[in-house]
């Protein structure tokens, strides 16, 4: 059964899609089976990894959408699926085990153009078509939107685990505070519905740092984020598995060049030598695949 995991904070920009993209191909590289779930209507992740001409030609077939799973109750999760999408220039896959169910902008549709039916909510629906397909997968990644709207709430109904990318300041430990409320909110108003699912109850397991700029005196907001946890975790608010991951991610250009060639920053640190951001990445991934009780990381395979 796959780990499946939402990468969420309500505030934007702060790096979910980034992170999700690098920590699901290094979850690959390491030998995982890995499909991202790109939630998002700005469709950032699904062009970051199949480039914008794949991704433009695909919108010709919305039935390939997970737009259509919703409006279409006989449609299947698996016809979602974009297997190993990402190509080098010569067409070849350069992560095989890394596949993507891609979202495009119709994706917005969901909030008030498509019907939830009264007795089976969107989580539910979505729910059941992934479950028909989760044992293809060791994990499942889900790239949310910076709110808590239809697909949000579909990632999370589907999560054991949610990763809260995030900055080091007093915004994001205001906009931590939200997610926390607004999490416990959710888990409370869907209980019958997960009860009858078997559908887990989604739990913080970490803060991923992300974008600190090298200089940047981080010990304050560090300090004021960490007593914010440890409310929270008086209060019963969050599990004793959440904690702010000692893994930084930097500050980098490397990340934004990533996106216009097409690949996931870890694969670009085989190309450039001088770029070592991908470290970053690889740290952080083993340090949550420890916490998970994933088996110790296999290094990276010659044919990732
Ligand atoms: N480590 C980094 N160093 C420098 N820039 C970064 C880093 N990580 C992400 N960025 C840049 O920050 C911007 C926002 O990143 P990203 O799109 O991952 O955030 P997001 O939280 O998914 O945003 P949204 O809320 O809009 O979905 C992008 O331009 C990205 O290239
Ligand atoms: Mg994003």
């Amino acid at each position: 059964m796959a780990q499946k995991i939402s990468f969420l904070n309500i505030k934007g920009g702060v790096g979910k899609t980034s992170l999700l993209v690098n920590m699901g191909a290094c979850l690959a590289y390491m030998g995982r089976r890995v499909l991202i779930v790109d939630f998002d209507a700005q469709s950032n992740a699904s062009i970051w990894l199949m480039r914008l001409d794949r991704w433009n030609t695909l919108n010709r077939e919305p039935e390939k959408f997970v737009l259509n799973l919703f409006k279409d109750p006989s449609s299947k999760m698996e016809a979602c699926i974009q297997k190993s999408p990402i190509r080098d220039t010569d067409g070849d896959e350069m992560l095989p085990r890394l596949d993507l169910a891609p979202a495009s902008f119709t994706l917005m549709d969901l909030e008030h153009e498509v019907n939830q039916p009264a007795d089976k909510p969107f989580y539910r629906r979505f729910f059941e078509a992934l479950s028909e397909i989760e044992d293809n997968y060791d994990f499942i990644l889900f790239d949310c939107p910076p709110n808590f709207f239809y697909t949000t709430q579909c990632a999370l109904f589907a999560s054991d685990h949610v990763l809260v990318p995030s900055n080091p300041d007093a915004l994001s430990i205001i906009g931590f505070h939200l997610l926390v409320d607004k999490l416990a909110q959710f888990r409370k108003s869907t209980a019958a519905h997960r009860e009858a699912a078997k559908a887990p109850a989604p739990e913080i397991i970490g803060i991923a740092l992300n974008a600190v700029k090298p200089g940047t005196k981080i010990h304050v907001p560090l300090e004021r984020f960490n007593a914010q946890i440890d409310r929270f975790k008086a209060q019963g608010k969050v599990s004793n598995k959440t904690h702010i991951y000692p893994d930084l991610i930097r500050h980098s250009v490397t990340v934004g060049r990533a996106v216009m060639l097409g690949v996931p920053t870890v694969l670009m640190s085989k190309q450039d030598a001088s770029i070592n951001l991908a470290e970053d990445y690889i740290k952080l991934t083993k340090h949550m695949l420890e916490q998970l009780g994933d088996a110790e990381p296999e290094d990276t395979k010659d044919d990732a």
